[in-house]
C-alpha cells in the first residue's frame, strides 16, 4: 500500500548527531520554518513564545560559550549545523500579553472591538495555570513544545535535518542572551542543517514502541 506523505516525512526524519559544516540551509527554507513556528497552535492562542535564531558567527560564538558546563556533545552542532533556534517561553504570561493577542485577533478580523472585554475574559483559563507569584511556566513551556513538534515535521518536509536539544544550559543561556530573552526562558533548542554521513544516527533504522503498546482505541 502506498504510504501517506505525512508518514513518509515522519519515517524519513532522523535526529542528526553530526552535521556537514560545509552546508547551509537556504534563506527561503528558513523562512518556511519561521512561518511554521508562527502558525503553531497554542492554548487560548496565547503564543507565549519567542524564537531566537542563532545564525551569525558572532551569535554562534555566544551560544557556544553556554556549553562550558554541560552537554558538550551538543556543542558541535552550533558551528557544524547551519542555524540553532532557541525556543523560549514566557514564565509569567499575563493579561497584558494576552491583550496583544486579542488586539491582533480584532485587527485580523476574528473579532470586534466592542467585544474586547469578553475576549479578554478567556484569560481566566490561563489564571487557572498561574500560581500566586504569577508564574505559569509549566503551561507556557508546554506550548513551546507544540512549536518544536511542528518544526520537526516542517524540516522533514523541507529535506533539512534537525536536532531537538534539551541538552543545553538554560541558566547560562539566560545570562548570555539576557537582552534578547527579556525574561523569557529557553529550555529547549533546535539545531538545523544537513547531516554528515558519518553521524551515528544517519544509518540506523527508525525505532519506536509498537502501536498496540501506546494507542488504545475505545
Ligand atoms: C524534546 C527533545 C529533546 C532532545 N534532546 C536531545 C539532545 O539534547 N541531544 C540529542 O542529541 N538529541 C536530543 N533529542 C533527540 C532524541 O533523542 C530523538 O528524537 C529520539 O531518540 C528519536 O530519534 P529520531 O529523532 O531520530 O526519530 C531530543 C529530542 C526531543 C524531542
Amino acid at each position: 500500500m502506498l504510504k501517506h506523505p505525512i508518514i513518509v516525512d515522519l519515517e524519513k526524519r532522523k535526529t542528526s548527531k553530526k552535521y556537514d559544516p560545509s552546508k547551509r540551509v537556504p534563506p527561503e527554507k528558513m523562512e518556511i520554518l519561521y512561518d511554521s513556528l508562527r502558525l503553531t497552535a497554542s492554548s487560548i492562542n496565547s503564543q507565549p513564545w519567542k524564537f531566537i535564531v542563532i545564525e551569525s558567527r558572532s551569535a554562534k560564538q555566544r551560544l557556544a560559550k553556554t556549553f562550558s558546563r554541560k552537554n558538550p556533545h551538543n556543542k558541535k552542532h552550533v558551528f557544524d549545523g547551519s542555524h540553532v533556534i532557541l525556543f523560549a517561553h514566557n514564565p509569567k504570561y499575563s493579561i497584558y500579553d494576552y491583550a496583544k493577542v486579542v488586539d491582533a485577533d480584532i485587527a485580523n478580523g476574528r473579532g470586534v472591538i466592542e467585544d474586547r472585554d469578553k475576549y479578554l475574559a478567556k484569560f481566566s483559563f490561563a489564571e487557572l495555570k498561574t500560581d500566586l507569584s504569577g508564574n505559569n511556566a509549566e503551561w507556557t513551556k508546554a506550548q513551546v513544545y507544540i512549536a518544536l513538534g511542528n518544526a520537526l515535521h516542517t524540516l522533514a518536509r523541507l529535506d533539512v535535518d534537525g536536532t531537538a536539544m534539551e541538552g543545553i544550559d538554560p541558566e547560562l543561556i539566560s545570562q548570555e542572551f539576557e537582552d534578547e530573552l527579556a525574561g523569557y526562558v529557553c529550555e529547549v533548542a533546535l539545531a538545523v542543517g544537513y547531516h554528515h554521513p558519518e553521524g551515528t544516527n544517519a544509518k540506523l533504522p527508525k525505532s519506536r514502541l509498537a502501536k498496540e503498546d501506546i494507542i488504545q482505541v475505545l
